[in-house]
């Protein structure tokens, strides 16, 4: 399955690359069919923290204020060996190995599209990281939501983000990450809140809970992760990520991932949860959780493919000759994309019908 999943990463890459040359009309459907994570949260509630320790890897912007003001798309491929590396879409073909250059990148891409302004931007930024310690993954970091502005931002940017927010996670596609900070009372959530707005039924939102290092002495959030408040329809997951302190003495995420172990395996209220808790279990069932989405909607992308395969077919026909492999462009482009999804598509049927494996 974990191919199904990097050809999601691919198609996603094409469509988006293809994109900017017009009309074509199958793909930006395409797009939209496909699935992906987005992590959605008050500012400061854990979101960039979380991403991080996912990837694991440090490479986000950081600092009070809005730091993320445009959505991040990032696309994590796991290879089988060699160095890890970063890729942005708007800079092809430049490799960086340093994950200190990735942030800087981020953050100058920011402000090229915001005019340094602290304005918001819907225009995504696109950003690959392929290393041998991520899941295939497609996240979306979006800016953290608020209630006020702050000083030099119109009094707008709250609804602005908000809607930006609602934009992203209204796709019925669109698997949420909902992070709310456990020394907060999850009734003021405003990760909750949107989530329930636009998904009421709780059928694609994942509950994380962070900072629960940081609840008040003599409180706990048990009954939060065993369910029995605030129930969503997958069971919430509990983290905790590396404290400003930690970030300040360059704790590395390896350390913060096997302390985070121990604090759960070592708290006796969180002893009988820990299993289920922590990044390392969220990035796994995350994975897994996408893999079964793409399954169901093999069929639906299928015909999608099929009918871009029949518009390129008249194509090619009203042109009169077979398109040939340095005819460059978009409808190779599009064809190779038909081409290696058929032949995953293919394989994973034969794979269903061999091992009995059901879509
Ligand atoms: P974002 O604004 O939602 O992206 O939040 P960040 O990930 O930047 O986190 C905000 C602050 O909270 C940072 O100083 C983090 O170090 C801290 N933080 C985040 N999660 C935790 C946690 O689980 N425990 C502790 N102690 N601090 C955390
Ligand atoms: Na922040
Ligand atoms: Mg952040």
């Amino acid at each position: 399955m974990e191919n199904l999943i990097s050809l999601v990463n691919k198609l996603q890459r094409a469509c988006t690359a293809l994109g900017d040359h017009g009309e074509e009309s199958a793909l930006p459907t395409l797009w939209d069919s496909l699935p992906a994570i987005a992590v959605v949260g008050g500012q400061s509630s854990g979101k960039s923290s979380v991403l991080e320790s996912i990837v694991g890897k440090d490479f986000l912007p950081r600092g009070s204020g809005i730091v993320t003001r445009r959505p991040l798309v990032l696309q994590l491929h796991k290879i089988d060996e060699g160095r890890e590396y970063a890729e942005f879409l708007h800079l092809p073909r430049k490799r960086f190995t340093d994950f200190a250059a990735v942030r800087k990148e981020i953050s100058d891409e920011t402000d090229r599209e915001t005019g340094r302004s602290k304005q918001i931007s819907s225009v995504p930024i696109h950003l690959s990281i392929y290393s041998p310690n991520v899941v295939n993954l497609t996240l979306i970091d979006l800016p953290g939501l608020t209630k006020v502005a702050v000083e030099g931002q119109p009094d707008s940017i709250v609804s602005d983000i908000e809607n930006m927010v609602r934009s992203f996670i209204e796709k019925p596609n669109c698997i949420i990450l909902a992070i709310s900070p456990a020394n907060q009372d999850l009734a003021t959530s405003d990760a909750i809140k949107i989530s329930r707005e636009v998904d009421p039924k709780g059928e694609r939102t994942f509950g994380v809970l962070t900072k629960i290092d940081l609840m008040d002495k003599g409180t706990d959030a048990v009954d939060i992760l065993e369910g029995k408040s605030y129930r969503l329809q997958f069971p919430w997951i509990g983290v905790v990520n590396r404290s400003q302190a930690d970030i300040n003495k360059s704790v590395d995420m390896i350390a913060a991932r096997r302390r985070e172990k121990e604090y759960f395996a070592n708290t006796p209220e969180y002893k009988h949860l820990a299993h289920r808790m922590g990044s390392e279990h969220l990035g796994k069932m995350l994975s897994k959780h996408l893999e079964q989405v793409i399954k169901s909607r093999i069929p639906g992308i299928q015909s999608l493919i099929n009918k871009s395969i029949t518009e390129l077919e008249s194509e090619l026909s009203r042109l009169g000759k077979p398109i040939a492999a340095d005819s460059g462009g978009k409808l190779y482009a599009i064809m190779e994309i038909c081409r290696i999804f058929d032949q995953i598509y293919k394989e994973h049927l034969d794979g269903v019908r061999a091992g009995g494996e059901k879509i």
